[in-house]
C-alpha cells in the first residue's frame, strides 16, 4: 500500500503530481487552517507544510504514522524541531531557491519606503496631489548611504550584492565573520549590532527566528537606530518588538518596510494607520519560478524520505 501524503496548500507547478507516483496524496483545495490539519493528520505518512502550519506536539499526538514534514520555507520556526526528533520525524526546508527573491523584495521595500512611493500612490489616487513642487514629498537618498544587514547568510548576502549598484557603503552583522574573501566580493565589512545601528542609514533583517534571535531589535535597539532611519524586515515578525517599532514609528523616529509580522495575518491596527511603513502580505518569495522550485523541494524532501532515500535539505 503507497504511504499517504498531506499536502496542505495548492502550490506553483506540478511537483505535487510526481508525489503521486509513489504516495497516496491528499491535495487541499485551499490553504488549510489548524483545525482542517488537525482533522487530516490522521493516518498521514508525509506533510507538506507552509509557514503558517504550526507543526507542534499536538499535531504529532495525532499523527503517530507521520515521518516526514516538507517544510514550504525556509524558515522553520513553525515546526517544533525537537518534538519531531523525539518522535524520529524528518524535517526538510527549501533553502538556496528563494535568496533572490527575497533579496528583492528587501530592496523594494527599502526603496518604497526611502522614497516613499506607496504613500505617493495612496496620495495619487486621494485626487488630493497638487502637482510638481521642490519642497514636497521629499525622501531619503538611497545612493552612497550606509546599509547595515542583519544576519549575512544566503539572503543577506544577496542583498548586499544588490547594494552595490547603489553605491551603498555595506556593513553586517553575523554570529559567524563570512569568509575574507565574500566580505571583499561583496564590500562588506563586520562590526557588532550596536555599531550597526548607530551608523545605518538603511538596516535589512535576515536573521533566522529561533530562541536567539526572538525580540532581536527591542526598544533599546530601535532607539539606537538614526533618526529618520529605514528599517526593513522580509525575515520573521518576531525578531523585531512590533509595540516598541509602531512607538519608534510614530514618534518619527523611524520608518520601515515591513513584509512579516508578529501573527500574521493580524497586523497591529496601530501599525496600519502609519504614513511612515510600507506594509507588504509577507510577498518575499512570491515570483513564480520561486514558488515552484520551493514546491519541488518541499514535494521531493517527503518523497526521498518516505522511499528511504537521503533528502535535498534535512533541518
Ligand atoms: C518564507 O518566509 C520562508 O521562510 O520561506
Amino acid at each position: 500500500m503507497k504511504p499517504r501524503v498531506l499536502v496542505a496548500a495548492p502550490l506553483v507547478g506540478d511537483a505535487v503530481e510526481r508525489l503521486r507516483a509513489i504516495a497516496e496524496v491528499e491535495q487541499a483545495p485551499h490553504v488549510l487552517g489548524r483545525a482542517e490539519l488537525l482533522a487530516r493528520i490522521e493516518g498521514v505518512a508525509g506533510l507538506v507544510a507552509l509557514l503558517v502550519h504550526r507543526v507542534d506536539g499536538q499535531l504529532l499526538a495525532r499523527a503517530p504514522s507521520l515521518r516526514v514534514v516538507g517544510n514550504h520555507a525556509v524558515g522553520v520556526d513553525n515546526v517544533d524541531l525537537a518534538a519531531c526528533a523525539a518522535r524520529g520525524v524528518v524535517v526538510t526546508n527549501t533553502p538556496g531557491v528563494l535568496t533572490e527573491a527575497t533579496a528583492d523584495l528587501a530592496f523594494a521595500l527599502l526603496l518604497d519606503a526611502a522614497r516613499r512611493v506607496t504613500e505617493g500612490d495612496r496620495l495619487v489616487r486621494s485626487g488630493a496631489w497638487r502637482g510638481w513642487e521642490p519642497t514636497a514629498h521629499l525622501g531619503r537618498r538611497v545612493h552612497g548611504a550606509t546599509l547595515g544587514i542583519v544576519g549575512f547568510g544566503r539572503i543577506g548576502r544577496a542583498v548586499a550584492a544588490r547594494a552595490r549598484g547603489f553605491s551603498l557603503r555595506v556593513l553586517y552583522a553575523s554570529r559567524s565573520a563570512a569568509p575574507p574573501d565574500v566580505e571583499a566580493a561583496l564590500g562588506a565589512t563586520r562590526v557588532s549590532l550596536d555599531t550597526l545601528l548607530a551608523e545605518a542609514d538603511f538596516v535589512s533583517l535576515h536573521a533566522p527566528l529561533d530562541a536567539s534571535t526572538r525580540g532581536l531589535l527591542g526598544a533599546p535597539e530601535l532607539a539606537r537606530m538614526r533618526r529618520g532611519a529605514v528599517l526593513v524586515n522580509t525575515a520573521r515578525g518576531a525578531l523585531v518588538d512590533e509595540d516598541a517599532l509602531v512607538a519608534a514609528l510614530r514618534a518619527g523616529h523611524l520608518v520601515a518596510g515591513l513584509d512579516v509580522y508578529r501573527e500574521e495575518p493580524a497586523v497591529p491596527a496601530a501599525l496600519r494607520a502609519l504614513p511612515n511603513v510600507v506594509l507588504a502580505p509577507h510577498v518575499g518569495s512570491a515570483d513564480v519560478p520561486t514558488r515552484a522550485a520551493m514546491a519541488t523541494l518541499a514535494c521531493e524532501g517527503v518523497a526521498a524520505v518516505l522511499e528511504g532515500r537521503a533528502p535535498p535539505h534535512p533541518v
